[in-house]
């Protein structure tokens, strides 16, 4: 048997990370929501690499849903998640319940200016407001030196990075490039939602930001002709319906319209009812 500590109380978890903390270790915290994939234990492996007591966090966190969103559907396996964490050598599990991090009375929650104006943003109004605030929880109650994200949602980890700076958390953010399908899928808990036929639309998200990089390389440097060949690849897929394939600053998130020095390019995707995200650093 591989020894875990589920700890569900917030009085708890701090009491923990208090003793951590004197006793010198170095604490890190892997924020997630469950249902694990690859993609969520290479964060862990890399915690583990980096830390002495490796926290994983599971909490669907229902602030960052907007209604009508998937919420209640949300995939869900904490039996399963258990014991791929413990695998992966998580010292604590972390799964609070929905009254422990957002008690009656609860109003606090803390807002980006301008970082949520962008990409997912615009169709997630409440996304950004819900991701910083059960993170910023998170890190008052584990107390992580480090914290891990994946740059899967690449406006998430700017997010959180701008969160740490601007309220001072005295925490290091690393970031863990994107786990794929062999195929090039980026693995998303969402990914169990799609039928059959839609997983093999869903390849065309990948390929249409090789081909994006591809054009770079050869020598097209405007924007909106290479969303437009990106746009093109996607809807030659039926059952695709395109929110936003953007091209930006990796900092700032503002769209560039020539691309004369490293950019970022991101899409979101809806296949059937799936909304899948993906992105990648353009090179020229
Ligand atoms: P979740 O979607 O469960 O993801 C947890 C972490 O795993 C995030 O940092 C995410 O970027 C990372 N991740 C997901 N798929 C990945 C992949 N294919 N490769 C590498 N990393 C991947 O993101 C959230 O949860 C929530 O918004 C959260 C931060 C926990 C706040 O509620």
């Amino acid at each position: 048997m591989i020894a875990v500590e589920i700890i569900k109380t917030v009085k708890e978890m701090q009491k923990h990370s208090d003793r951590s903390r004197l006793s010198g270790k170095t604490i890190v915290l892997v924020p997630t929501m469950g249902f694990f994939h690859e993609g969520h234990l290479s964060l862990m492996r890399k915690g583990r690499k980096i830390g002495d007591d490796l926290v994983v966090s599971i909490f669907v966190n229902p602030a960052q849903f907007a209604p009508g969103e998937d919420f209640e559907s949300y995939p869900r396996a904490f039996e399963r998640d258990i014991g791929l964490a413990a695998k992966e050598g998580a010292d604590v599990i972390f799964v609070p319940d929905e009254k422990e991090l957002y008690p009656d009375g609860f109003q606090t929650y803390i807002n980006l200016e301008e970082l949520p104006k962008h990409l997912c943003g615009i169709s997630r109004p409440v996304f950004f407001r819900g991701v910083a605030t059960v993170v910023s929880k998170l890190f008052n109650i584990v107390k992580p030196d480090i914290a891990i994200f994946g740059q899967k949602d690449y406006q998430q980890v700017v997010v959180i990075r701008r969160m740490v700076k601007d309220m001072n958390f005295d925490i290091e953010i690393v970031d863990v490039p994107t786990f794929r399908e062999p195929d090039g899928l980026a693995m998303s808990s969402r990914n169990s939602y799609l039928t059959d036929k839609e997983r093999d639309y869903a390849r065309s998200l990948f390929k249409s930001l090789k081909t994006a990089q591809t054009l770079l390389k050869d020598r097209t440097n405007d924007a909106s002709k290479i969303i437009g060949a990106a746009s093109r690849i996607i809807e030659s897929c039926p059952e695709t319906v395109i929110d936003y394939i953007s091209i930006f600053d990796p900092e700032t998130l503002v769209d560039m319209k020539t691309i004369d020095r490293p950019a970022q390019m991101a899409l979101a995707v809806k296949i059937g009812k799936t909304r899948l995200i993906d992105n990648m650093r353009l090179r020229s």
